[in-house]
């Protein structure tokens, strides 16, 4: 986990310690959940109307009022909130739920890019929270690509393995 997060902050340039400024205060106090409500909305209305059309497919199977819920109650639970989030789905485990999607570098750019948009139109967000919140958010998504990069490079190493065959390789 820590080469995870060692990887995490090199590819996204943001140090462990800006990364997780968001526990030094409880931002969901401060916020509100009605600020993440609106920061994810605004967040997946742009994904959704992606003109970039390999961006939008990645979100395809998903129905978008899903993906609010489960991104506004995802971050407010990590941004101090109640456990809304694993109440509903269970422990976050992000790298395995990412697993199914192409979480390359070109997609965290571009999901980045949309949360920065959708920040600076949820005004209730002050400038010092967004800072926060974007910095745990590029780091997270690094975070992703790493360990679902490697999700991916484990599924490629068993793939030629013969049942039973390598001892070092079970499959
Ligand atoms: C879900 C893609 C980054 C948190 C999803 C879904 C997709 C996706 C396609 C399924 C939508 C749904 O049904 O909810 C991506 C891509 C990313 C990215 C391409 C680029 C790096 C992030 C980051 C976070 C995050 C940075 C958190 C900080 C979540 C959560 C869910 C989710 C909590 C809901 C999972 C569930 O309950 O099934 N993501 N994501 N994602 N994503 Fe991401």
């Amino acid at each position: 986990m820590q080469a995870l997060q060692d990887k995490a902050s090199e590819w996204s340039g943001v140090p462990t310690s800006d990364a997780f400024a968001v526990d030094d205060s409880n931002l969901f106090h401060k916020l509100g959940l009605q600020s993440f409500v609106n920061l994810s909305t605004n967040f997946y209305n742009r994904v959704y109307d992606d003109e970039e059309e390999w961006f939008r497919s990645i979100f395809a199977n998903s129905k978008k009022e899903d993906a609010i819920q489960n991104q506004y109650e995802f971050l407010a639970q990590r941004m101090g909130g109640p456990p809304l989030y694993s109440q509903r789905r269970g422990h976050p485990a992000l790298i395995a739920r990412h697993g199914p999607f192409a979480v390359t570098r070109e997609a965290a750019e571009r999901w980045l890019h949309h949360m920065e948009q959708a920040m600076n139109s949820t005004r209730e967000i002050d400038e010092e929270s967004r800072i926060k919140i974007m910095n745990f958010l590029r780091h997270t998504a690094y975070f992703l690509v790493a360990g679902v990069g490697e999700l991916k490079n484990q599924n490629q190493e068993m793939h030629p393995c013969r049942h039973g065959a390598g001892a070092h390789h079970p499959c």
